[in-house]
């Protein structure tokens, strides 16, 4: 995501605003009584707008800190509402029930962003840590310990960041000194390093983009995310899924229409192709109107798609044909 933005100084009381909820709730269709899994609980504002209008929630979130949101919706909605920690790669085992449909309302929440010692932000100090979970490998691992080369791989291909070369070096001769450890100060280093044109989205933007999606293989996860709900929606469910950059729209837009060079289905079948779609041919991507990007910047980069399960089975996890961007394999710019 390539936008900042700020709710205020402590999140309780200006939690994460919603994107494209209105065209959620148009995709998934909650008719009284449907059971709909939000794989991305985060403030839990699409679950509440579903509870609303009469379906029953699953919430599911790998990040520890959507407790006290978890906790109020328990309070409004004590029978149609649960919550399950974990990721959303697992849901189809996290949920053992029948569901209508699965949201998945990728990236950061404007809490992870404005709680500084989570370390998402390039504006505020903070460790450089960026882990969703808490747990694992966090930014400062990957800034310090992977090799020059590896690291502008990685910046050039989770981030898209064109200077990756020169951001990687300029991490490499400061960290032969001493290591980076904070959020501003690899900001400032990048900035230092490639500049900061007026107008221009600040420059550390891609770089930390491309560290969060490492740190929280936010790709795999995607990716696994859309096979899971594959597995778990019978006929008729309903997916929707909302992105904040290109490419992970281009994986969304691939999982959906394999026919037009998504996973592994034969160029010379056309017709075992047709019975083969396990998503039927939906609408057109949406994105936010003027007016909401007014009220709501974090909306201008979100894209939704959707798809309608057909009865055929389940594929296996595949990622040929998605486009998934991968640092290993990658050139370098
Ligand atoms: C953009 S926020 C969702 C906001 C939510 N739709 C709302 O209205 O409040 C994304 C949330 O997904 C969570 N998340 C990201 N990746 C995840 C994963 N792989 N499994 C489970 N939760 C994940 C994040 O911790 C964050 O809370």
């Amino acid at each position: 995501m390539g936008q900042e933005h700020g709710n205020g100084p402590g999140y309780s009381d200006a939690p994460h605003v919603p994107v494209l909820l209105a065209e959620v709730l148009a995709a998934l269709q909650p008719l009284e009584g449907a059971r709909i899994v939000d794989g991305t609980f985060g403030a839990g504002g699409y679950s509440r707008a579903l509870l609303d209008a009469g379906a029953s929630v699953i919430g599911i979130d790998r990040d520890p800190n959507v407790a006290p949101f978890v906790t109020a919706l328990a309070a409004d909605f004590p029978g149609p509402f649960s919550f399950v920690a974990g990721r959303f790669s697992e849901l189809d085992t996290l949920v053992d029930e029948p569901a209508d449909g699965v949201v998945l309302d990728i990236g950061v929440s404007s809490m992870q962003l404005d709680e500084a010692e989570r370390g998402f932000s390039f504006m505020r100090e903070g460790p450089l840590d960026m882990r969703m979970s808490g747990s694992g490998t966090s930014a400062a691992d990957l800034v310090n310990e992977l090799d020059e080369t590896e690291l502008a791989n990685l910046l050039f291909s989770f981030g898209e960041e064109r200077k990756s070369r020169r951001i990687a070096a300029a991490v490499a001769r400061v960290r032969a000194e001493k290591p980076i450890t904070t959020t501003l100060e690899l900001a400032q280093l990048i900035e230092k390093t490639i500049g900061r044109k007026p107008g221009d989205a600040h420059p550390a933007t891609r770089s930390f983009q491309a560290l969060r999606i490492a740190v929280n293989g936010e790709f795999d996860q995607l990716v696994e995310g859309l096979f899971a709900a594959e597995r778990l929606l019978p006929e008729g469910g309903r997916l929707a899924v909302v992105t904040f950059h290109s490419l992970e729209d281009r994986i969304v837009k691939r999982f959906f229409a394999p026919e037009k060079g998504g996973p592994a289905q034969s160029r010379h079948l056309p017709q075992q192709v047709a019975e083969d779609l396990r998503w039927k041919p939906v609408a057109k991507p949406v994105k936010a109107g003027d007016a909401e990007t007014a009220r709501n910047p974090r909306a201008r980069s979100a894209t939704l798609r959707m798809g309608v399960r057909t009865a055929a089975p389940a594929r296996e996890v595949k990622t040929a044909g998605l486009g998934m961007p991968s640092f290993k394999t990658r050139g370098v710019a």
